[in-house]
């Protein structure tokens, strides 16, 4: 299956017809992490792209010349018809920072967007230095989301409620039927933001998903993304589903529109089951071994359906973790709310042996 070597090559084979243009030898220092270091930051997925994705790409980006035309129109379908939504329920982006992006300063002239106070939030700031006015609420004592604070602080000010499931950075999931629940009561008064970049790396994917509230017509939209289960971050493919007048209102204010090789890279990969279960057996198996590190080492981390892995160290992750850095592992940096909870990304698996290593020297010294 695919390594970081075997895309080289795979590459390099296609490639092969223009090699009198002459590459700069360095370009894979200048788009990833350098070979010695193990980058545990980012949420991404090493494993991918998929070898089926990365040919699509080379050649989609042979025709670079063109705007993308029939190829947005064939994800939108393909995206819609795995879902049983139509096309008219579905709009791309580039990354699905993007539509969150979009759906936040859309509603944001309308009113107060409410939010988890630890939670994945670019887009959030994003709203905040264009006007809109963001309430972020606090976990409960779980560190989960407290969906009945939600409640009680809507009012006639607020527009929007964002919610990340499982949540970024802490990995936890909100119950489906729970979430469900919660999206039809409060969907009669505000629009539902459901972020599912993790969505698909959980155990149930479909309990977990809110997409079957979209058929009901309910006042939700949802967001998923290529970077994260497909591990093509650096692709820039994310979308959006919902009723037709919300998706017209997130299209509206989209600024950034997907690339031909990333759309050539996510339809070739979307459906290719051997892959999805390869990239999700190495996440798993990754999980696994950041749980036993944390675990060996006295520490026990909160349960995460995702490719990362939140724990509270008992120390100061400030001093901590520019130690892993030295030794070259690159793990999240402190978050000031939380400042002893350390998050790790699942890297390749020899990656995690390192962090698993040095990690245990640092803790132990
Ligand atoms: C919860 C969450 N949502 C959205 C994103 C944005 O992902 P992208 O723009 O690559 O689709 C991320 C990225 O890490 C994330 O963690």
């Amino acid at each position: 299956m695919a390594t970081g070597i075997t895309r080289r090559s795979v590459l390099s084979g296609m490639m092969a017809g223009v090699t009198s243009l002459s590459l700069s030898p360095n370009i894979y220092s200048r788009v990833g992490p350098l070979d010695h270091i193990v980058r545990l930051s980012s949420n991404e997925n090493p494993y991918g792209p998929s070898k089926k994705a990365l040919l699509a790409a080379s050649q989609a980006s042979s025709m670079g010349a063109y705007y993308p035309s029939k190829i947005t129109m064939e994800l939108i379908e393909s995206i819609a018809k795995k879902n049983n939504l139509n096309t008219s329920q579905v709009t791309l982006s580039s990354g699905s920072n993007e539509v969150l992006s979009a759906a936040v300063v859309a509603w944001g002239k309308r009113g107060k967007i409410l939010s988890p106070e630890f939670t994945y939030d670019l887009h959030l700031g994003y709203a905040e230095r264009t006007g809109t006015q963001v309430i972020r609420l606090p976990l409960d004592s779980e560190m989960s989301i407290d969906l009945d604070a939600f409640e009680d602080a809507i009012d006639d000010n607020v527009s929007m409620i964002y919610l990340c499931n499982p949540n970024n950075p802490t990995g936890k999931t909100i119950d489906g039927d729970v979430l469900r629940n919660f999206c039809r009561r409060v969907g009669r008064k505000v629009t539902v933001l459901v972020d599912e970049a993790y969505n698909e790396l959980t155990e149930n994917p479909k309990y977990s998903s809110m997409a079957d509230l979209i058929k009901d017509d309910e006042n939700i939209i949802i967001t998923r993304t290529f970077s994260k289960l497909y591990g093509m971050a650096g692709m820039r493919i994310g979308y959006a589903m919902g009723r037709p007048d919300l998706i017209k209102k997130v299209r509206n204010h989209v600024m950034a529109w997907p690339n031909i090789v990333g759309l050539a890279a996510a339809n070739a990969t979307y459906e290719e089951n051997d892959f999805i279960e390869y990239s999700l057996n190495r996440i798993n198996e990754g999980r696994k071994i950041v749980n036993e590190v944390f675990r060996n080492n006295g520490i026990e981390p909160l349960p995460s359906e995702t490719n990362f892995v939140c724990a509270d160290i008992g120390r100061q992750v400030s001093e901590f973790e520019p130690k892993l850095r030295e030794m070259n592992v690159q793990v999240h940096r402190a978050y000031p709310l939380y400042p002893r909870h350390l998050r790790v990304s699942m890297g390749k698996i020899e990656d995690l042996e390192r962090f698993s290593d040095v990690f245990t020297d640092i803790y132990q010294a």
